[in-house]
């Protein structure tokens, strides 16, 4: 009778983990448009409460302590923290709670591989067995004090001159060869719970140090990589408990991390080894651009002249849409336009903002329609034949120094070519740099005026006067 109990509970934890692995794969695929990712991440929830169900009966299937008492305590606890953190949480602000959460998810699977070392004490652990519990606790916390510096430079709290130094990068080789060489001892000999302990504090030194010398800029591509590292120290731990869903769930968040450390690389026309080293950003402030050329302004009443008269409109959103949460009055703007019968499109760089798909996402949410979201490409072909481009708070992603100043931290990196429109006008708050720290050459362009203040105030005051034409 137990026998058969047994049997049927094991089919039981079996088969919602293989439908926990379903719904996070169809997850994953569903988030691959905005269309259809809110249901994504839907599904990769069930996927995940699903996961919780199969892990929460399979110590009782075992015959083992169930727990519960600590598991509805960690459950509590982390959704009293996470509910509240997550309903708050500003959109410009998203990348930083990405950071905590990889971060706090590479924790897990260090202290998981800590609990099975210790437990493991005084017992041959195959070489195997010991390579992939101290790879998991290495990369957990590498992750977690990485992702932590991460989240602290995005969000302004430390400057990246204050945790990093010239060579850093050897320091950063040195270190990485220690906890290589320790690891490696470690999985031969065994080691004493203080051995373990030190490895530990080398591992999180390591990932705290691996993340200082990397620019500001460059931190959505650090918490990616992260991110993929966060996954495959998850695959590891499903390894060493033999759970299946958590090395499906692994390998998927590692794989996924990893492409998309590789796209917004190839977006940045920057190798990863070039991220990784840092140094990229500066902090620069423009007035007037280096030939003496002076920034011409525009009013909002000269703008919406222009606006009314265009035949065709391509607005570009950047990192100030965002602060600014323009994204609404954008979408009024262009249904009044497109009333009068302007051609009205948006051009998407695809690392425009701060994080992937930040653009799209803030659009989506003003219920802009998809097809008038144009790629690079396609807005680079479009571009000739614009009568008018309103640059709402985008600057690195417009700016020509990358592609004719070679000396430029952004050289090389495709962006929009605006200046080949007829017009264009640039909707910021001031001459200062965008996240590069760069000037940019295209404000002091012949075409180009700039219309000064919050880009939500300002495209308010264009809706008020082109109505009023
Ligand atoms: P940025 O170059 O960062 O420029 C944003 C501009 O918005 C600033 O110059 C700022 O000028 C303006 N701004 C800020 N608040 C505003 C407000 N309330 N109203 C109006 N304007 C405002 O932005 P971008 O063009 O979107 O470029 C993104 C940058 O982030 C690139 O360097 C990119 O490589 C980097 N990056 C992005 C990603 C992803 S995945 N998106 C990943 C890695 C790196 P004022 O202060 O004068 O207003």
């Amino acid at each position: 009778m137990e026998v058969v109990e047994t049997i049927e509970s094991s089919f039981l934890v079996n088969l919602l983990y293989l439908l926990g692995a379903v719904a996070f794969v169809w997850g994953l695929r569903l988030l691959s448009s905005p269309d259809t990712a809110r249901k994504g991440n839907t599904y990769a929830a069930i996927g995940m409460g699903l996961a919780i169900i199969g892990a929460l009966i399979e110590p009782v299937q075992n015959g083992g302590n169930n727990n519960y008492g600590w598991i509805a305590g960690g459950m509590i606890a982390g959704a009293l923290i996470g509910f509240p953190a997550a309903k708050k949480i500003k959109m410009t602000a998203m990348p930083q709670m990405v950071s905590v959460f990889n971060g706090l998810g590479g924790a897990c699977a260090m202290v998981l591989a800590i609990v099975e070392l210790f437990q493991n004490q005084g017992t041959t652990m195959g070489l195997g067995q010991a390579a992939i519990v101290y790879f998991t606790l290495l990369i957990g916390a590498v992750s977690f004090t990485g992702s932590l510096l991460a989240f602290a430079k995005l969000d302004g709290r430390i400057k990246d001159k204050h945790v990093t130094f010239k060579g850093h990068s050897i320091l950063n080789n040195i270190l990485l060869l220690v906890v290589i060489g320790f690891m490696v001892f470690l999985m031969i000999n065994g080691g004493t719970q203080g051995m373990i302990i030190g490895f530990l504090i080398v591992s999180l030194i390591y990932g705290f140090s691996f993340v200082a010398p990397i620019g500001g800029a460059d931190m959505p591509v650090v918490i990616s990589l992260l991110n993929s590292f966060t996954g495959l120290s998850a695959a590891a731990a499903g390894l060493i408990f033999g759970n299946q869903l958590m090395l499906v769930g692994g390998i998927l968040v590692g794989a996924s991390g990893t492409i998309l450390t590789v796209l917004m690389c190839e977006a940045m026309n920057r190798s990863l080894f070039n991220v990784l080293i840092g140094g990229f950003g500066g902090g620069a402030v423009a007035a007037a651009s280096d030939d003496g050329k002076v920034a011409k302004t525009a009013n909002a009443s000269d703008v919406a002249i222009q606006l009314f008269y265009s035949q065709s409109v391509m607005f570009v959103p950047g990192y100030g849409l965002a602060v600014a949460q323009a994204q609404k009055v954008v979408k009024e703007l262009d249904d009044i336009l497109e009333a009068n019968g302007v051609d009205v499109k948006y051009a998407i760089h695809p690392v425009a903002g701060r994080m992937p798909g930040h653009m799209n996402v803030l659009l989506a949410e003003a219920d802009v329609p998809y097809p008038k979201l144009l790629d690079l490409e396609d807005a680079n072909s479009a571009l000739p034949n614009t009568d008018l481009v309103v640059i709402v708070g985008a600057n690195d992603v417009v700016n020509p120094a990358a592609l004719d100043e070679p000396g430029s931290p952004i050289y090389g990196m495709p962006v929009l070519n605006v200046w080949e429109a007829k017009n264009v006008v640039v909707l910021k708050r001031s001459m200062s740099p965008g996240y590069a720290g760069i000037q940019n050459p295209l404000f002091f362009h012949d075409k180009t005026k700039m219309l000064f203040g919050d880009a939500k105030v300002s495209i308010q005051a264009l809706v008020a006067e082109v109505k009023n034409l």
